[in-house]
């Protein structure tokens, strides 16, 4: 383990995505208005090799758009209207690049997870695309984002491409091998599903040397209970009920 570890506790679920629509700027924006100072989005290639944010496989529930996600080049991507399916104050809000959102965090000194959500096919592609460009975007940040995926061919292609960049394996179950795959990876941390931890696996994770995330966390009760059972980030919807803090 000897990549450092400069992230706050507190994160902001696709940016402050239930206040303000998903993975847009507006909602990283409002996210850094209540006072956070780390974001988590969702990362995919346009068919001509965008970074951008989605969470969905298609463009159905977050934008103006129709069909596969796969089969949209940025012209299209572009062009669409990502905020109006959340309320009216939003319309007119466009899909970021991964570019853009990189200008914002580091303008302002927070910190960016990057998830890698490839479609599927795409995962070793995706991985070394994302993880290539996120090194440069953030040449000259002191924070380096945090890479995850649940795509272990993602995040292998991303060590292969930038290995200095700081990996974490996203899981929705703390898998029996999890220590080789975080070694195979070289992944600095886990990222398991909330209500699937429980207190033996953080013991091991800790006594292993590994940071240990949890998504998706609203309840500020619960994320106070896991912060001093020793977890080291809480990804949260609820960004206007639990305050952050930057221990
Ligand atoms: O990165 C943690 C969490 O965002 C993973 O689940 O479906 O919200 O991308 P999902
Ligand atoms: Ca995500």
């Amino acid at each position: 383990m000897t990549s450092p570890w400069y992230y706050p506790v507190h994160i902001a679920h696709r940016g402050a995505g239930k206040l303000a629509p998903e993975n847009t700027l507006a909602a990283v924006k409002l996210g850094y208005d209540l006072g956070y100072r780390m974001f988590e989005c969702d990362v995919k290639l346009s068919s001509d090799g965008v970074a951008y944010l989605l969470h969905d496989a298609t463009l159905n529930r977050t934008t103006n758009g129709m069909g596969n996600a796969n089969d949209a080049n940025w012209g299209k991507l572009s062009q669409l209207d990502a905020g109006a399916w959340h309320s009216p104050a939003y319309v007119g809000e466009s899909i970021p690049t991964l570019a853009m959102i990189a200008t914002f965090v580091c303008a302002h000194d927070c910190a960016l997870n990057i998830e890698i959500k490839p479609i599927p096919g795409t995962e070793a592609h995706t991985g070394k695309v994302v993880a290539n460009l996120a090194a440069q975007l953030w040449r000259d940040s002191q924070i380096a984002p945090l890479l995850s995926s649940f795509s272990e061919a993602a995040l292998a292609a991303a060590y292969a491409a930038q290995p200095s960049l700081p990996r974490a394996l996203l899981v929705e179950t703390v898998p029996a091998d999890w220590q080789n795959r975080l070694e195979r990876l070289a992944c600095v941390a886990l990222v398991c599903e909330v209500t699937a931890l429980n207190d033996k696996h953080v013991r091991e994770l800790k006594a292993a040397g590994y940071k240990l995330l949890v998504y998706t966390c609203n309840s500020p009760e619960k994320a106070q209970q896991l912060l001093a059972l020793g977890v080291d980030g809480v990804i949260t919807d609820a960004v206007d009920v639990i305050k952050p803090t930057f221990a």
